[in-house]
Parts: C-alpha cells; sequence; structure tokens
C-alpha cells in the first residue's frame, strides 16, 4: 500500500515539474525566436510605450498569463524595436522623450453611469452576431472557416493601436473617415511640431487614408513572420474590438454618391467607364472624368446596380471596399467584436464607445456637418432599378442586413 501510494506522489510530483520545465522553456524558445525575427524598424515610428494594463481584466491564469508575459516583453521600449535614436546617456533628452510618449492614464471621472438603454443596445447588438453566426440557415461564404484560414489579405481593415489596446475594423462609407482619424490621434504616430497630433479634424485628409499611417493586421506578416498569426489571435483576445455599419442599401447609395455623381478620376477609369460601357451604351466613354461631366454623361444608379450583380464583376476582381459587404470585409463570425456602433445612431454610439474604451479625455467624436444619405431616400434612388434587380442586391448583402440588425427593405422588394 505504502509504496504505491508513494509511487503515485512521485508521478504527480514528476509531471508537475516536467510541466513547469516546458512552460519556461516554451517562454524562453518563443521569445528568442522572437527578437530573431523582429526587423529592426526603419521608419518614423514611435517605440511603444509599457503596455497599457488593462486590470479591470482578470483572465484565466496559467498559459494565458503566459501569453501575455511573452507579448508584453516586446511591447515593452527596448525589447523589439530601437526606441529614441537619442543616446541614453543624456538625460534630460530622454527624460523629456519619456514626457512626450507616456500615455495619458488618466481617466475622465463620470459623475454618471453609461446610460442602461446604450448598454442594453450593444448588449443586442452582440447577441445578434453571435446568433446569426451559429444560425445555419445565414449562410455566406467564408463563414464557417476558422481565424487562422482567413487570407492574410483579407485582414487589411483591422487596425491596431497597441497604446490602448483597440481593434478597429473599417468599414468605408461608414464614417470611417473620423474613425480612422482617432485612430491616429491616439497611436500618436502624427508629430506635429514634436509632439502628437491631438485634433482629429486637424489632421489632412490624404493622410487619414494613407495606409502607411495605420498598422493593420495584413501588416504583421512583414514585421513578425510566422508568429504573426498567433499574435493577432492573443489581441484579439485581449484587445477591445469595435465596427461601425449602416443600412447595407444606404451604404450603397453613399457609395454611388460619392464615387460616380462627384468627380473622381480613379473611381471613373476604374469603374465608371467599365459601367458606362456595359450596360450605359457607351462604346467608348469619355477618356476623364472632366470630359464625362462635360458633356453631362456619367453612369446611373441603375447601371452601378447591374454592376454589383454582373457575375462577370467579381470574376475580374472581388468588390472595391467602398461597396464590398461588412462580413467580408471585417469577419463578424471569426471576431467577436466588443462593440458595434451603427452610423444611425453615430452619436450616442461615438460618446458610449470612447468611454468605454476609456480615451474620452483624449479625443472627442467629430460632429458631421454633412449631409449624410438619408435612409428616407431609398424608395427614390431605388425607383429606377427593377424590382427583380432590387431582390437579386438584397440576396447579395443579406448577410449584411441579418448579422447587423437591418430589417429586410420590404416597401421597396415586394411592389
Ligand atoms: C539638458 O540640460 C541642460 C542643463 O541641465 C540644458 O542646458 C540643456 O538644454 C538640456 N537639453 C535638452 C535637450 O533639454
Ligand atoms: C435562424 O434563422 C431563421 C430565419 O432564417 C429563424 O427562423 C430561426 O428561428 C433561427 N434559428 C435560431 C436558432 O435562432
Ligand atoms: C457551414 O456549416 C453548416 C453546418 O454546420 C452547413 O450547413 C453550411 O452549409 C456550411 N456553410 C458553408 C458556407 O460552408
Ligand atoms: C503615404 O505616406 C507615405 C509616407 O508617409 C508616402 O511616401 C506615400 O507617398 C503616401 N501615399 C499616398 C498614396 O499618398
Ligand atoms: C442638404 O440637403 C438638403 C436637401 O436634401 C439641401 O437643401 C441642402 O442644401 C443640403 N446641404 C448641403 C450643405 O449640401
Amino acid at each position: 500500500m505504502g509504496t504505491s501510494r508513494m509511487f503515485r506522489i512521485f508521478v504527480f510530483l514528476g509531471s508537475a515539474f516536467m510541466i513547469l520545465l516546458i512552460i519556461i522553456y516554451w517562454d524562453d524558445v518563443g521569445a528568442s525566436h522572437l527578437y530573431l525575427h523582429t526587423p529592426v524598424s526603419p521608419g518614423p515610428k514611435i517605440p511603444h510605450p509599457p503596455h497599457h494594463q488593462q486590470s479591470h481584466t482578470s483572465r484565466t491564469p496559467s498559459f494565458l498569463s503566459d501569453i501575455d508575459a511573452f507579448v508584453n516583453q516586446f511591447l515593452e521600449p527596448g525589447t523589439g524595436e530601437p526606441t529614441d535614436p537619442a543616446p541614453a546617456d543624456t538625460s534630460n533628452q530622454s527624460e523629456k522623450a519619456e514626457e512626450r510618449y507616456v500615455p495619458r492614464r488618466e481617466w475622465k471621472i463620470h459623475l454618471t453611469p453609461v446610460a442602461a438603454e446604450l448598454r442594453e443596445r450593444q448588449e443586442q447588438r452582440r447577441r445578434l452576431l453571435q446568433e446569426m453566426c451559429a444560425n445555419d440557415s445565414v449562410v455566406f461564404p467564408g463563414k464557417n472557416r476558422s481565424f487562422d484560414d482567413i487570407p492574410n489579405r483579407e485582414l487589411d481593415h483591422l487596425i491596431v493601436d497597441d497604446r490602448h489596446g483597440i481593434i478597429y475594423c473599417y468599414v468605408p462609407k461608414v464614417a470611417c473617415s473620423n474613425w480612422k482619424r482617432i485612430m491616429i490621434v491616439l497611436s500618436e504616430s502624427l508629430l506635429r511640431d514634436g509632439v502628437p497630433q491631438r485634433d482629429p479634424l486637424a489632421i489632412p485628409r490624404d493622410l487619414v487614408h494613407n495606409s502607411s499611417m495605420h498598422f493593420t493586421f495584413n501588416k504583421f506578416w512583414k514585421r513578425y513572420g510566422k508568429f504573426a498569426k498567433h499574435l493577432m489571435k492573443v489581441k484579439l483576445k485581449k484587445y477591445t474590438k469595435f465596427i461601425f455599419v449602416r443600412d447595407p442599401f444606404v451604404r450603397l447609395i453613399s457609395a454611388y454618391r460619392n464615387k460616380f455623381q462627384l468627380r473622381n478620376e480613379d473611381f471613373y477609369r476604374r469603374f465608371a467607364q467599365v459601367m458606362l460601357r456595359r450596360y450605359g451604351n457607351q462604346p467608348t466613354p469619355p477618356a476623364s472624368v472632366d470630359e464625362a461631366f462635360g458633356v453631362g454623361i456619367h453612369p446611373s444608379f441603375s447601371n452601378f446596380i447591374q454592376y454589383l450583380l454582373d457575375p462577370q464583376t467579381e470574376k475580374e476582381m472581388p468588390f472595391n471596399e467602398h461597396w464590398r459587404q461588412v462580413y467580408r470585409l471585417c469577419h463578424p463570425c471569426q471576431i467577436q467584436y466588443d462593440f458595434v456602433g451603427h452610423l444611425e445612431t453615430a452619436e450616442d454610439d461615438a460618446e458610449h464607445l470612447l468611454r468605454q474604451l476609456r480615451v474620452d479625455n483624449v479625443v472627442e467624436f467629430p460632429t458631421s456637418h454633412r449631409n449624410l444619405t438619408a435612409s428616407s431616400w431609398e424608395a427614390d434612388w431605388f425607383s429606377t432599378v427593377p424590382v427583380e434587380a432590387r431582390r437579386e442586391l438584397y440576396k447579395l448583402y443579406e448577410p449584411d442586413f441579418r448579422l447587423f440588425g437591418y430589417d429586410r427593405p420590404d416597401s421597396i422588394l415586394n411592389e
């Protein structure tokens, strides 16, 4: 009896020791590989500050905290990337740099909690996403694949901010310029006179959409090599992920107005000419957008819808991001978004979100004074589109309608 008991204790202690060894060893191996593979970044990037502690989240210990330590190790300055070019011995210089880059940690004190109605709204939107992803009657390409199976090029809309632990999936035509501006302010990567730019609206428009301003998931491969996917998953677990969406048909109207009713040389050459040739009785469309506008030629909204429904279109290349479905841009069944904003409730949602991210002391969401495309115009816009085409279009965008809780637009589909 005694020997068997001793034996069991022995085996138990032995296994515990082995597990400990494996954990320590794995960490070492992981870290040393990472240092080897982390390229010395040349650009004007700013060193990462000590990683923002999310003390309010106490997640499962052991394995996860191991990963946390592993990630924090190279998010901290001096390990992964080179820090300031200034020599370290001139102490007041490095002090100054420290002061400049220390993230603001003080949080705004609110006397009132976030309205219960807003919290309930988020709860509902998140629950709806989960239900729709679990519901087999909602079918769309790529729904069943795992995060690992998503190709790198399809991760180019996820902007990461390590300073504050935020991931934003941008959807063009859904206030994305404003949210990109906010991400630039938060990243503190745009300096003006040596201090980070703090006013979102002061950022020039061409910079806002310049991809070199944003650290997106698809850039992880270049920086982290084979650890990229692992690192993405860790960040997806730890960071707050948000997305903004709007009614899919209204988004299409907005895309059409913005890209084809205004003079846009790039979109004219890449898309409008194709539409005019194929559906607009223009075998040789005008060579430039100015010429075309000069003689009053541009594709109609109906031509635009024909283009979207034409099987030939996606054979040539995937939909442009301005009309690509949100489920293809942001992978809502693989990424569990913590916050789902709607453009229709943008102001409330923005305030709620910035509070939830604890950055409402740093930035404010810029209020828009532009004429937004209104849902009430939908019937007018679609009056020129045959009912059959409207129904086909609905099928094309149905997953977006269902995932994000937009009602089927019965009034324009049943005629
Ligand atoms: C460093 O400190 C000295 C005096 O302590 C000062 O003269 C010098 O301007 C400082 N340099 C910088 C870059 O602040
Ligand atoms: C799945 O969606 C269908 C509608 O397409 C609905 O009737 C059904 O109740 C949903 N199933 C679940 C489990 O929610
Ligand atoms: C996803 O899996 C479900 C069963 O779990 C299946 O019914 C459905 O057809 C699959 N969808 C796709 C797009 O492969
Ligand atoms: C984006 O910015 C980089 C440097 O900041 C610049 O070299 C590049 O030309 C810009 N791209 C566009 C399309 O403006
Ligand atoms: C906004 O739209 C309304 C009517 O649709 C129009 O009267 C007004 O001039 C527009 N304002 C701007 C700034 O375009």
